[in-house]
């Protein structure tokens, strides 16, 4: 068994049968409870996302979208609750295994997508830069180059994040996300903010990605229409808990409460 600074691999948290096989659940997050203070944010949450899988998470406003997301990362700790990625619990992982997962976890913040200091294909290059330091700059620049390609930004490489549309800062975004080829990729709110051209544009990108990558996606939104068209399934989340998970179909057959109000509001 190999080891990072002595700490075993295979920690007793792996679980049989949880990686190694199509099936099983890229991230797992299993009764997941977390607040701030006397603020209860989340509060048992449970939700799974394969390779292959989009899953769309929808929320008002303040109901922990992002605080989920950021548990998933490791940059928050859960009160209580498991999340296991690749079947692997997170908590307390050495730092330097943690740094190895995370580095196969794409992520697009909800704000500052880029390093405004930064040009375009710098930003992209950025996380080659320091987690492939063995990669050579040529190999590095054809790398930048075909991951701008991928997302249609070959034409704004030398531009500064100022200096392109919203749209085309979440497509910048979204080629840095990839670069280190992740297995899971977390978007918080990538259409926010964007005209319905450029939402479109990016869910259509999203697709893409999805079709050539098979990844496990999250994309947290607050709309509807675009969960629709990006995801294999929906979670609405609301006051801490999963209200419903399905297809758009069976949100719209739902019966609860909550669930009619916010597809009427959609
Ligand atoms: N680091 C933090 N410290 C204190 N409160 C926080 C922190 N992060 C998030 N919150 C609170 O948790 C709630 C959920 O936040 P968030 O996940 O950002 O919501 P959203 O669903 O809009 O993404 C909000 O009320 C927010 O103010
Ligand atoms: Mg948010």
């Amino acid at each position: 068994m190999s080891t990072i600074n002595q700490i075993p691999i295979q920690t007793a948290a792996k679980r049989p049968g949880a990686e190694g096989n199509g099936s099983a659940a890229a991230i797992a997050v299993e009764n997941v409870h977390k607040s701030f203070g006397s603020q209860k944010v989340l509060n048992g949450i449970n939700l799974d996302v394969k390779r292959g899988e989009t899953l769309a998470v929808l929320g008002r406003s303040g109901t922990g979208k992002s605080v989920l997301l950021r548990l998933i990362i490791g940059l928050e700790t859960p009160d209580s609750g498991s999340i296991l990625i690749h079947g692997q619990d997170i908590a307390g992982l050495a730092i330097d295994r943690m740094g190895e997962i995370r580095k196969k976890m794409g992520f697009l913040f909800q704000h500052a997508a880029l390093y405004d200091s930064l040009t375009v294909e710098e930003n992209v290059a950025f996380p080659l830069l320091h987690h492939k330091k063995e990669m050579s700059k040529s190999d590095r620049a054809v790398r930048v180059k075909e991951l701008l390609a991928e997302v249609g930004m070959e034409a704004a490489r030398a531009k500064m994040p100022s200096d392109i549309s919203g749209g085309m800062q979440k497509r910048v975004g979204l080629a840095r996300a990839m670069a280190l080829e992740p297995d899971i990729l977390l978007l918080d709110e990538p259409t926010a903010g964007l005209d319905p051209i450029s939402s479109g544009e990016i869910d259509d990108l999203v697709l893409k990605l999805q079709q050539e990558h098979q990844v496990a996606f999250i994309v947290v939104t607050h709309d509807l229409h675009s969960a629709k068209a990006i995801a294999s399934r929906l979670a609405l989340l609301d006051k801490g808990n999963v209200v419903i998970q399905g297809s758009f179909e069976d949100l719209q057959k739902s019966e609860i409460e909550f669930v009619r109000e916010f597809l009427k509001h959609s």
